[in-house]
């Protein structure tokens, strides 16, 4: 029997949540708004914002969940990978109140938990399972075989997949962060009316970069013989580039599927919130006989509950740390 406070701060989202015995009780999530006028998330302001927005998330979490600090077992929190100034205000908090409370610490990995998002909610897959991680910091294939048993098996070689989300509609004129948007306006267009190159990278790797800089040329070209060129196709230019960037993922998925012989296959991370995405890969588990797994929208995009699941799991492996533990900004699977 636990009752754990988790909080998540890696990035510009101040998340917490309240997990008893393997289920949420409650989930608060403050996004930062600061950073959409300087078009991506400025670290010092981040961890100003998570300074101010941390009490009053974690009472709202306690309140929602209608638990006392009395009641806690354990408090967990992320260690790594994310911005370090934002990581710090997460884990000092953290600290300050395991101490207080005299009661454990669970340090947490946002990637694991990323993944563990999908034992929130029925059905959660069987291992072994392939999770496709894409987010704004990280681009993953990982094997899955525990809950705590976790193999990188490809991740990028540069940019994430997010980042070339985001970047792209930053050419686009569209504000931060744009992938959402891009998202949007592709629902409307044409994914075939413009074609990018296909990037190659090894193995089960993936590379980004190189979409960017085609997608930036592309748009150099196109509207130097029309200006309006990008207000006068957005739909079918998000529609295009969003193509081309979920078709990276789906062969790298494809190939990891066809080598582990794995057909139990989930997405987690920011961009499995895209319907793109979503819709391709239904139309691949058909053709394929994967049976897939896809998150709940609350759950894709930075959250604490996702961290209370992975605590939940260390929890019950007797997997703590101690208060000497400091923010990991780089921290591995
Ligand atoms: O996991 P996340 O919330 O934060 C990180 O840990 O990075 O992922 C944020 C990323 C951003 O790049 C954002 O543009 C992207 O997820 N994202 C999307 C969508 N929703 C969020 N990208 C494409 N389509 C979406 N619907
Ligand atoms: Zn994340």
């Amino acid at each position: 029997m636990s009752t754990i406070l988790a909080i998540e701060s890696s990035c510009d989202d101040t998340g917490a949540a309240v997990i008893k015995d393997g289920k949420i009780l409650s989930n608060v999530v403050a996004t930062q708004d600061v950073h959409v006028k300087y078009g991506g998330v400025v670290p010092e302001l981040a961890s100003r914002a998570h300074q101010q927005n941390i009490v009053p998330v974690v009472d709202q979490a306690l309140k929602q969940a209608n638990i006392s600090k009395s009641d806690l077992s354990a408090v967990a929190f992320t260690r790594g990978p994310g911005l370090l100034g934002a990581l710090l205000v997460g884990t000092s908090f953290a600290k300050a109140l395991a101490l207080g409370l005299d009661i454990p610490l669970i340090d947490v990995n946002h990637m694991q938990a990323h993944i563990l998002a999908h034992f929130i909610d029925e059905p959660r897959p069987r291992f072994p399972f392939l999770c496709l991680t894409v987010s704004g910091g990280h681009t993953q294939i990982v094997k899955v075989t525990a809950p705590l048993e976790m193999e990188v098996l490809g991740e990028t070689l540069d940019d994430a997949v997010g980042e070339a989300f985001d970047k792209s509609a930053k050419l686009l004129g569209l504000p931060y962060p744009g992938g959402p948007l891009i998202d949007k306006y592709a629902k409307e267009g044409n994914p075939l009316a413009f074609e990018f190159p296909e990037v190659a990278s090894q193995g089960l790797n993936f590379s980004f970069s190189g979409i960017k800089t085609a997608f930036l040329n592309f748009l150099r070209k196109e509207q130097h013989k029309d200006a309006s060129f990008i207000e006068n196709n957005l739909p079918d230019i998000c529609a295009s580039l969003q193509h081309r960037l979920i078709e990276i993922l789906m062969s790298k998925l494809r190939r990891a599927s066809r080598e582990t012989g794995i057909n139990e296959i989930a997405i987690a991370g920011g961009v499995s919130a895209n319907s793109g995405l979503r819709n391709r890969l239904q139309e691949l588990s058909e053709k394929n006989g994967w049976t897939v797994h896809v998150p709940a929208f609350q759950y894709c995009t930075d959250n604490a509950a996702m961290i209370a699941m992975a605590a939940h799991f260390k929890f019950e492996a007797g997997e703590f740390c101690g208060q000497d533990v400091s923010p990991d900004p780089r921290m591995k699977l």
